[in-house]
């Protein structure tokens, strides 16, 4: 098959780290990676080292993006529910608000209660994103039938939560959702090889949950990378001795065919992964075993999540993907600052050579070609 030239991509659900926590990523090299990835819109979620949950503080980083980005970046707003007047005033300026039902990264967490409250006050044309597991997903439910209003569950992983939403959406509540390319591709199989390389929330599932995700494709409204990279060091913290320690590190450069096991590690190792450049490859590969069509991939990373943020992009803006080029993941050059991959070790099939940000080449052959700053903000 020739050069296919499909839509530049759309990956709702990144995390840049900037401002606060540019050691792990930043605007210019977390928009490279997503260029590189075949991304030309991503839009970045609210953890920040300090959540953005005010009008000025979320100036403050339209600003620092302003100066940095590649690509096309939109902006979610946060809250832990004591934030209500801000909406309004950043209602033109975000693409939904999140909202974090259980532990992750960053300590973020609202109380259940609150969510009635939040589901009335956030402006009903843009959708509240939530991050729940099982329970929560319940709790959202049922809050949604006395609340109608868009609500999109990111990262849904368990047979038990899509499940639900199924139900939700067989109910015809206004619910949509998102799946990661780590619950697709990777199981719990895969925890004890990966170590801190394969923890994140929600964590790696069973065989039985990633095929129900997969044979439930049609009910999930996107692909959704949760990039969130940490640095290997801050990976590594496990509580060992420095011996082991120096065991583990040697073992860094091949984490998925090292036979290395880890030891449990201690909870303060960041959870989360990155993803944007190599979710494309993984689905072009799963194309070519014929688990999904090309079809599927334009809806789940363009059509579904240009459809539930509302973003509209030009006609030129769009990438040249060589559907044959055969590579190891762990052999890509990664722009991400984090530099590693969950998937390190595995033979994918197709590669983007080309992306287009309205008509300009930005990225060809590894290589970012837009300045800094280039980017647009959404909206
Ligand atoms: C994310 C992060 O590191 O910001 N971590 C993760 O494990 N997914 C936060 C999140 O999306 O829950
Ligand atoms: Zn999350
Ligand atoms: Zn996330």
């Amino acid at each position: 098959m020739a050069i296919l030239r499909l839509p530049g991509l759309i990956d709702p659900h990144v995390h840049l780290r900037d401002p606060g926590l540019t050691h792990k990523e930043d605007f210019f090299t977390g928009t490279s990676a997503a260029l590189a990835g075949g991304y030309t819109t991503i839009i970045d979620m609210p953890n920040n080292k300090i959540p953005i949950t005010t009008k000025q503080l979320l100036n403050e980083k339209i600003k620092i993006a302003k100066e940095k980005i590649v690509s096309d970046v939109g902006f979610y707003f946060g809250s832990m529910g004591d934030n209500l007047d801000e909406f309004e005033l950043v209602a033109d300026k975000v693409l939904g608000l999140k909202i974090y039902l259980n532990q992750t990264t960053g300590n973020f967490t609202l109380d259940s209660h609150k969510l009635e409250q939040i589901f009335k006050a956030f402006p009903h044309n843009l959708p509240v994103l939530i991050h729940a597991i099982d329970e929560s997903t319940e709790q959202v439910i049922q809050v949604l039938h006395s609340v109608k209003r868009p609500v999109h569950i990111v990262h849904v992983s368990s047979k038990f939560q899509l499940g639900k939403v199924i139900e939700a959406k067989n109910n015809n509540l206004p619910i949509t959702c998102g799946v990661t390319p780590h619950n697709l591709f990777l199981s719990e199989a895969d925890q004890q090889r990966l170590g801190p390389f394969g923890m994140m929330k929600p964590p790696l599932r069973s065989q039985k949950d990633v095929e129900f995700l997969w044979k439930n494709l049609m009910a999930i409204d996107c692909i959704e990378s949760d990039h969130a990279p940490h640095t290997t060091e801050e990976k590594m913290k496990s509580e060992v001795n420095n011996l082991s320690l120096r065991a583990q590190r040697s073992n860094l450069n091949g984490i998925a065919t090292s036979s290395a096991s880890w030891r449990i590690p201690r909870n303060d190792i960041p959870y989360g992964v990155p993803g944007l450049e190599t979710t494309l490859p993984l689905l072009l590969t799963a194309v070519n075993e014929q688990k999904l069509s090309i079809e599927d991939v334009i809806r789940l990373c363009s059509d579904g999540p240009s459809s539930i943020f509302g973003i509209k992009q030009d006609e030129q803006t769009y990438i040249e993907i060589d559907p044959n080029l055969k590579f190891e993941i762990g052999n890509l050059k990664f722009h991400t600052k984090c530099g590693w991959s969950p998937f390190d070790g595995m033979k994918v099939k197709g590669k983007v050579v080309k992306t287009y940000l309205r008509g300009e080449k930005v990225f060809e052959d590894g290589q970012i070609l837009a300045k800094p700053g280039s980017g647009g903000i959404i909206p």
